[in-house]
C-alpha cells in the first residue's frame, strides 16, 4: 500500500471532498447565470478539477493548462514553463483557475499571466492548498481556498513527488527516507 510511505495523512479523503462540495456550493453562488470557465493547471490540479466540476450544479466549462515548476525536487525551482495554452475562446468570459496549491505563487503568477492575453471579463483563482510561508515570492489574491497548511511538502490527491503518489486519495507527508 502506498499510503504505508507517509509519515502522516494531513487530509483524509472525506475531508477533501466535504470541502469540494462546499467550495462547490460557494462557485454556484457567485456565479449564477454567468456560464463560467474553470481552467485546470496540468498535472497536479486536474484531481482537484475533475472532483469539483461534478460537484458544480450550473452550466459551466472547463479548459486545462499545462505549467511545469517543480522537477523532482521538493522546493519551487520558482522557473515556470508554460506547457499548453487553453482551447476554447475565454474572450468575455468569467474565468476561474483552478490550482492544487499556491506554494511560491510562482505558478499561478505565470498562468494567471498567460490568461489574461485572452481577455476574459473576470479572472478569479481557486487553490485547494493555501501553504502558510513567511516569504513569498508572489502575493497573489486567491477568492477561494480549500486548505491552510504548513509549509511542509506533500503528496496526494494529485500532488506528486518525482511523479508518484498522485493517486492517492489522501493528503499526507512523505517519510523521510522516501525523499532521495
Ligand atoms: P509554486 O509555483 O511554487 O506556487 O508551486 C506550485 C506547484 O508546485 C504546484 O502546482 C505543485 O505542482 C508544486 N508543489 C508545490 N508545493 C508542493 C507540495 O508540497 N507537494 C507537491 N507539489 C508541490
Ligand atoms: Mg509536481
Amino acid at each position: 500500500m502506498m499510503t504505508s510511505d507517509l509519515e502522516y495523512v494531513l487530509l483524509p479523503e472525506d475531508k477533501i471532498l466535504q470541502r469540494v462540495s462546499e467550495i462547490a456550493s460557494d462557485i454556484v453562488r457567485d456565479y449564477q447565470e454567468t456560464n463560467p470557465v474553470l481552467i485546470g493547471i496540468l498535472k497536479g490540479g486536474i484531481i482537484f478539477l475533475s472532483d469539483l466540476t461534478r460537484h458544480i450544479s450550473i452550466p459551466h466549462s472547463y479548459d486545462i493548462v499545462g505549467a511545469s515548476s517543480y522537477g523532482s525536487r521538493t522546493s519551487s525551482s520558482g522557473q515556470v514553463i508554460i506547457t499548453k495554452d487553453v482551447e476554447i475562446s475565454l474572450r468575455n468570459r468569467d474565468v476561474l483557475l483552478i490550482e492544487d496549491i499556491y506554494d511560491s505563487g510562482a505558478t499561478l503568477k505565470v498562468v494567471k499571466d498567460l490568461l489574461l492575453v485572452h481577455s476574459p471579463r473576470s479572472l478569479e483563482i481557486c487553490a485547494l492548498l493555501w501553504k502558510e510561508k513567511k516569504n513569498r515570492a508572489y502575493d497573489i489574491p486567491i477568492k477561494y481556498i480549500g486548505f491552510t497548511i504548513p509549509d511542509v511538502f506533500v503528496v496526494g490527491y494529485g500532488l506528486d513527488y518525482n511523479e508518484k503518489y498522485r493517486n492517492l486519495r489522501c493528503i499526507g507527508v512523505l517519510k523521510k527516507e522516501f525523499y532521495s
